[in-house]
């Protein structure tokens, strides 16, 4: 590992407290020079560390910088050894996961960045992505299951993100069918998973988890066409809430639940955590826009809707377009 990650995990493993220069250096066996010049690049780099003298160094709690080791520190310890890459901006995280799997890359490799110049959304639109406000995480995942039963992955990662904003934050979101997280009335989270299928044997290759999470971003950043229905965990600044540490807290949960994937083990809980259950609805199906009531989720995540016009419909389909009433 280069020395300026090392000292990044050993900042970032003891945020609040001050480490010597010479306790760095003889934790990395590197000579005191060399910490002083190491840590100088990293300010350079835009790192906040708190440095006095006689106590030595700090990660400041303005420090908000994605890295590697920032987000290592913070994963479980299945996972402690995964790949990770983190851009300062890039295209897609998905694209990037993508060109990754399909040259070989491991289950759980995980790409981060602080912005995407092409963010991808579902239904073929956009992400907005800009930098230093949001979490923009994908990982790689490589199940030995049939299509039908992928597209769990995408419901486990919603009730993930959700478990892991409030363990982080203290902050409820809640999830509107499919996969939109929601937080004060606005889409605070997309989520978008893209399968790379074998065609032969009717199996996914691959799943690309797509997590785009506003964080600090406030109500005017959005571009205008957004600003009624994009929000944020903290759109007033003041947070010190580490990216790191939700970005990484995310994989965890879904970790927990993908380790095991079952339906009976998130089902109930993406129930509790609906926006729509038992709201008054409607969707746009095939270009016909339907009234109804939103009564169930089954256990393999399709949205029971009594339609106003008496009968009941069993929406499965991410194509569906869903707005509460
Ligand atoms: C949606 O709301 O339609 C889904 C948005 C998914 C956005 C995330 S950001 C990280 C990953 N990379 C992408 O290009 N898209 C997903």
């Amino acid at each position: 590992m280069a020395l300026r990650d090392s000292i990044l995990q050993v900042l970032e493993q003891n945020r609040d407290v001050y480490i010597s220069g010479q306790m760095l250096a003889d934790q990395l066996g590197v000579s005191r020079a060399g910490i002083c010049k190491a840590i100088h690049t990293l300010i350079s780099q835009g790192y906040r560390i708190d440095s006095v003298t006689n106590k030595g160094y700090r990660l400041s709690s303005e420090n908000n910088i994605l890295s590697t080791e920032g987000i290592r520190v913070f994963l479980c310890e299945q996972l402690y050894n995964c790949t990770i890459h983190v851009y300062d901006e890039i295209d897609s995280t998905n694209a990037e996961c993508k060109r990754l799997a399909l040259q070989g890359a491991e289950e759980f490799t995980i790409v981060v960045a602080n912005s995407q110049t092409n963010g991808r959304g579902r239904l073929g639109r956009s992400f907005y992505s800009p930098s230093d406000t949001g979490i923009y995480i994908s990982f790689i995942l490589r199940p030995n299951l049939d299509l039908p039963s992928a597209t769990l992955i995408t419901t486990a990662i919603s009730v993930a993100v959700c478990k892991a904003i409030e363990k982080i934050t203290g902050l409820s979101p809640s999830i509107k069918w499919i996969n939109d997280i929601y937080l004060n009335g606005k889409k605070i989270c997309g989520i978008l998973t893209e399968a790379i299928s074998d065609f032969e044997s009717g199996t996914v290759d691959s799943v690309i988890c797509g997590i785009g999470v506003n964080v600090f971003t406030s109500d005017s950043q959005f571009p205008e066409e957004l600003q009624s229905i994009a929000g944020s965990l903290f759109p007033v600044s003041g947070s010190a809430l580490n990216r790191n540490q939700l970005a990484a807290q995310i994989v965890n949960e879904f970790y927990h639940f993908y380790k095991n994937l079952t339906s009976d083990s998130f089902m109930a809980e993406y129930r509790s955590r609906s926006a729509v259950l038992g709201k008054h609805i409607y969707y746009i199906k095939n270009g016909v826009k339907y009234y109804g009531t939103a009564t169930d989720i089954t256990q393999s995540g399709a949205l029971v809707v009594i339609r106003d016009d008496g009968p009941t419909e069993i929406l499965s389909s991410g194509e569906i377009t869903l707005r509460l009433d």
